[in-house]
């Protein structure tokens, strides 16, 4: 399979490239796949920004109903994998991917399934919190609704409203100012109101960037703990630079390296959190984990 759809998006182009350090060269290791039930199962993925071979055969299982960290060194191409799941990847200009990614036993990438169908069912919040500056907090949490175009009562739209901004652990604090700008929030508040916004369309699946990076380790935990009640009913993908978020937030770990700079990058390993931070099977994610390196 190989899919090209040459639009632009400058969400999904907010992301920096960098250069990652230079990594001792890890042996190619097969991820250790959670043995629960999988939501994904990727099978020699391989992603592409035009000639630029960004990350090279990735094959891995995502657990339903659980938090799974992507880490490693900048450049490495969590985003990148990240956006491939729900084919946020392909709107970038020239992106395309190869390989298969099945949602619950579906190709999200064959050629009958709408992109738009799999963006409902994986929401993506992204590290930026980005509410829509026109809108208000009630608007925003309902955009997705109304671009679904769900027909629906005013009763039942401000019913999905609460509900998702209280799944957001944001109702208490916002709910007698729902008609004020999303963008007069804190920081903190704007990211559980992008997550308000996310869970309002009922998504299967919540990938997450980063998303506590621009916040303080107070409004961090909130996150944190709104992630663990989240994967009560949702299967949730998290990138993360911060160790500890990864080692307290997640169930497994997926460890990404690039052999040389310039490099592809690929899936070094993949376990239980626990294992990846005590006893995993590469020096590489060692070095990582232990930060000595990244
Ligand atoms: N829109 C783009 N166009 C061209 N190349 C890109 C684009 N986005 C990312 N890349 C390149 O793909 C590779 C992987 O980038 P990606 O953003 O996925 O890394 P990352 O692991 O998320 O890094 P970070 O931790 O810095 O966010 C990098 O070499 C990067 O320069
Ligand atoms: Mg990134």
């Amino acid at each position: 399979m190989t899919t090209q759809r040459p639009t632009t998006d400058t969400e999904a182009q907010t992301q920096v490239p960098q250069t990652a350090p230079e990594a001792a060269a890890a042996p190619e290791a097969a991820a250790a796949p959670p043995s629960q039930k999988s939501a994904f199962d990727v099978t020699d993925l391989n992603l592409f920004y035009g000639g630029f071979h960004a990350v090279k055969d990735v094959n891995m299982k995502v657990a339903r109903n659980k938090v799974t960290a992507f880490i490693g060194s900048s450049g490495c191409g969590k985003s990148t994998v990240l956006r491939s799941l729900n084919r946020m990847h392909e709107v970038i200009r020239g992106a395309r991917a190869e390989g298969t990614v099945l949602l619950e036993g579906e190709d999200i990438y064959h050629s009958s399934v709408d992109p738009v169908l799999v963006r409902r069912k994986v929401g993506m919040v992204f590290q930026a919190p980005n509410p829509f500056p026109t809108m208000t907090i009630y608007e925003n949490v309902a955009a997705g609704l109304k671009l679904n175009r769900t027909r629906m009562s005013k009763a039942d739209m401000d019913q999905v409203v609460e509900e998702s901004l209280n799944g957001a652990h944001l109702w208490t604090e916002v709910k007698d100012r729902l008609n004020k700008p999303g963008s007069g929030l804190s920081g903190g508040q704007q990211q559980r109101l992008c997550i308000a916004r996310a869970i309002a369309v009922k998504p299967e699946v919540l990938l997450m960037d980063e998303p506590a990076s621009a916040l303080d380790p107070i409004a961090t935990l909130a996150i944190e703990d709104l992630i663990h009640q989240l994967k009560k009913d949702y299967t949730i993908v998290i990138v993360t630079h911060n160790m500890q978020q990864a080692s307290r937030a997640s169930d497994y770990t997926a460890f990404f390296n690039l052999e040389a700079t310039g490099m592809p990058g690929h899936l070094v390993e993949m376990d239980d959190t626990e294992t990846i931070f005590s006893r995993p099977r590469e020096k590489s994610t060692e070095d990582y984990v232990s930060g000595r390196f990244g």
